[in-house]
């Protein structure tokens, strides 16, 4: 063989196809949030890729999708320059601010008709400037001063939507690309959840989690860390025709394969921007990602030339803010509140406080670990935070404002319910009663959260009723719910006959299940409603579940030694099969299970969009059987769209799905499936 022909074209065609493959896998895993092959596949590539580099060195090339983590670690962050440098906004607060804005500017430019402005939500995170050569992705820097940031090039190249190289041809010699990185509300949630449970320090809120990700040394640790990034703005451009307009900026950049600012429009006039604030800010508990306001841009590059800048903010663009989503408050009292597994936890009652329109008088301190990690006491002053639909939480406390009579908070010995003993199990952070079904509080919580909608969906059933028909023994445990007579629900406080006979038609059509959704509803530790559905459709019947032993049980998917040790658990107590045998003689039942020894999906990786009213279904319930099926269900047609289902009466999304060429298929199409 001859040495210098180590490989021949078709090895290197390879690579390139591979490498091409990749980014664009993971363009629609990341940025179109729509996968188009199935993760094993997706790792298949990724491997073997991986193998052709270390076999032949030569191909690793700093775009290759597989650079993105493995840098050693820095000893300190190096020092970047921005060629252009990256300012900040100024702020409105309120309709009159941002109405003499846009006066300034009309005034400024002398225009007497109103304005395009280019709307777009401020992501809460952190500036950061991307430096793409010839359409290769060379630095990454943290915005600094404006004029002088940190280069974060390994940290940031471990966010998947960040391309290492940019899609298309054409590329300019040099751009600087500028946007927000950021940690999706989930991300941040499971982050700080994950470090709850194993005793460690929190992030106070998104914004710090992102900023303490990407200023890690180790990339290693970032890589961990769920940031994405929105670009929304470019710095310097070298060997490329500036657009004219914003709006085209960030087009261009979108065809470059950038992750965009979402629910970004451009609008007539500084009234529609006012509209846009009210928009988003209905939207802005659901979004995925915390705002702390929108921004409006002029749109037309030459006005904003002509505007220029005024100190470090450019006078042609404005932040128009929403309620800050952190308070300060004090802390009157704190109770222990004992959940549906004996949990115990720290509730802080405070004095109550307005935070973004809710006002807020109760908030969680999580566990007493924390309690002392942050040293919060009673009568401390203390920053609140409430974000969506999580339960507000205690962030900090205001060490300087501390009364001389601030009072230290112990864990009682005792459960506050039940007077049963409380533990701390090793390892756990977490105290709990040891009262179990004894416990009339874990007796009130198990039941609410077996009538809850993912599990048994006993409608009208809510938690006051729960409380109520506990705390006068009608209920004791789930299968008495199914004895409760007429008499009996029309004979309590505040229930008037109709609703008597609502909530037993609704027990009645509730006996009607799933396997998954009984599952669940059973409330064993650990499993929740991902794991019911592995767990039922592996061993498709309750029995074969409840004799697998902890070792069989692991081999389910998501199930590890810990999940597999509380199923087993569950499944020995004699009180939940004496349960769970009553709820069956009582009637709950559900439709069979087909087995295979792997749950197959046959749409795995398959994107679907559902359309039109289905006669044999709620929409709800198609949703779930596509899940099932390995689908991902979307609600907005585009060509990653695998097909659609149309039913009677589709909307516009029909349209698209033929305008596009998407696969259209009909409900008894699906039911077929
Ligand atoms: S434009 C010259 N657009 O807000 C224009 N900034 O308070 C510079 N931010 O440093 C920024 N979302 O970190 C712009 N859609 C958006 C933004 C946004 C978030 C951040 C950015 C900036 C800060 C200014």
């Amino acid at each position: 063989m001859i040495q210098s022909m180590k490989y021949d074209k078709s090895l290197q065609e390879r690579v390139e196809w591979l490498k091409q493959q990749l980014r664009e896998h993971n363009y629609n895993y990341y940025v179109l949030n729509a996968p188009a092959i199935p993760d094993s596949e997706y790792d298949r590539l990724f491997s073997e890729l991986q193998a052709l580099e270390t076999q032949y060195p030569e191909f690793k090339t700093s775009d290759s999708p597989t650079q993105r983590v493995g840098a050693a670690p820095l000893t300190v962050f190096t020092q970047v320059n921005h060629i252009v440098p990256m300012l900040s906004l100024g702020n409105a607060f309120s309709e009159d601010e941002v109405i003499a804005f846009d006066s300034r500017v009309r005034d400024r430019l002398s225009i007497a008709q109103e304005i395009d402005y280019a709307c777009e939500p401020k992501l809460d995170g952190l500036a950061v400037n991307l430096v793409y050569e010839n359409g290769i992705l060379v630095r990454a820097a943290t915005r600094g001063d404006g004029q002088v940031g940190e280069d974060v090039t390994q940290n940031v190249k471990t966010i998947k939507m960040v391309p290492l190289r940019l899609f298309g041809k054409n590329h300019p010699k040099f751009i600087e690309v500028r946007g927000e990185v950021y940690m999706p509300k989930a991300g941040f949630n499971a982050l700080n959840e994950a470090a709850r449970k194993k005793g460690e320090k929190t992030f106070a809120n998104p914004r710090n989690a992102a900023a303490g990700s990407l200023r890690q040394l180790d990339s290693h640790v970032t890589a961990k860390r769920p940031l994405a990034m929105s670009c929304y703005d470019v710095g310097e451009i070298k060997g490329m025709q500036r657009p004219n307009c914003h709006s085209d900026v960030l087009k261009q950049l979108h065809i470059w394969g950038l992750p965009l600012i979402q629910e970004h429009i451009v609008v007539k006039g500084i009234r529609a921007c006012l509209a846009y604030y009210e928009k988003i800010g209905n939207k802005r508990e659901s979004l995925p990602y915390d705002i702390d306001g929108v921004v409006y841009k002029v749109n037309r590059i030459d006005l904003q030339k002509k505007l220029g800048f005024v100190s470090r903010a450019p006078r042609w663009s404005i932040a128009h803010k929403y309620p800050a989503q952190e308070e300060l408050t004090v802390i009157n009292d704190v109770e222990f509140q004992v959940g549906r597994t004996g949990a115990l936890t720290p509730v802080a009652r405070l004095e109550p406080v307005s935070v973004a329109g809710v006002v807020v008088s109760n908030a969680t301190l999580h566990n007493i670990n924390e309690i002392k990690r942050k040293d919060i006491r009673i009568g401390d002053t203390v920053i609140i935070r409430r974000a969506g639909d999580v339960i507000p939480e205690v962030v900090s406390v205001i060490k300087g404002r501390r009364p001389k009579n601030a009072k230290l908070i112990v864990l009682p010995d005792t459960c506050p319910v039940c007077h049963s003993q409380v533990v701390m199990v090793e390892g756990e952070a977490i105290a709990r009663c040891s009262g179990a079904i004894y416990c009339s509080a874990q007796r009130k919580e198990a039941i609410k959260h077996f009538a809850s909608r993912k599990a048994m969906d006993i409608e009208g059933l809510g938690n006051k009723l729960v409380e109520q028909l506990v705390n006068v023994g009608l209920v004791n445990h789930v299968d008495d719910l199914h004895k409760l007579t007429l008499d009996q629900l029309a004979g309590l406080e505040r229930m008037a006959e109709k609703s008597a006979k609502n909530l037993l038609q609704a027990l009645e059509k509730s006996k009607t299940t799933t396997l998954p959704k009984f599952l669940y509803a059973l409330g064993i530790r650990e499993v929740g409603e991902a794991t019911a559905r592995n767990l039922a459709y592996h061993f498709g019947n309750l029995d074969t579940l409840a004799h697998a032993d902890e070792e069989i049980l692991q081999t389910v998917s998501d199930v590890g030694p810990i999940v597999a040790q509380h199923i087993h658990a569950f499944f020995k107590q004699a009180h939940n099969l004496e349960v769970i045998d009553s709820l069956i003689k009582i009637g709950v039942h559900w439709p069979k299970i087909e087995v295979s020894k792997k749950v197959v999906q046959p749409l795995e990786g398959q994107t679907v969009v559902l359309t039109g009213t289905l006669q044999s279904m709620t929409r709800e319930e198609a949703k779930e059987k596509l899940q099932l099926l390995g689908a991902k269900v979307s609600s907005s047609v585009s060509k990653n769209t695998s097909f659609v289902v149309a039913s009677a009466s589709p909307g516009s999304k029909l349209e698209k799905a033929q305008k596009l060429g998407v696969k259209v298929i009909d409900e008894a199409e699906f039911l077929a499936l």
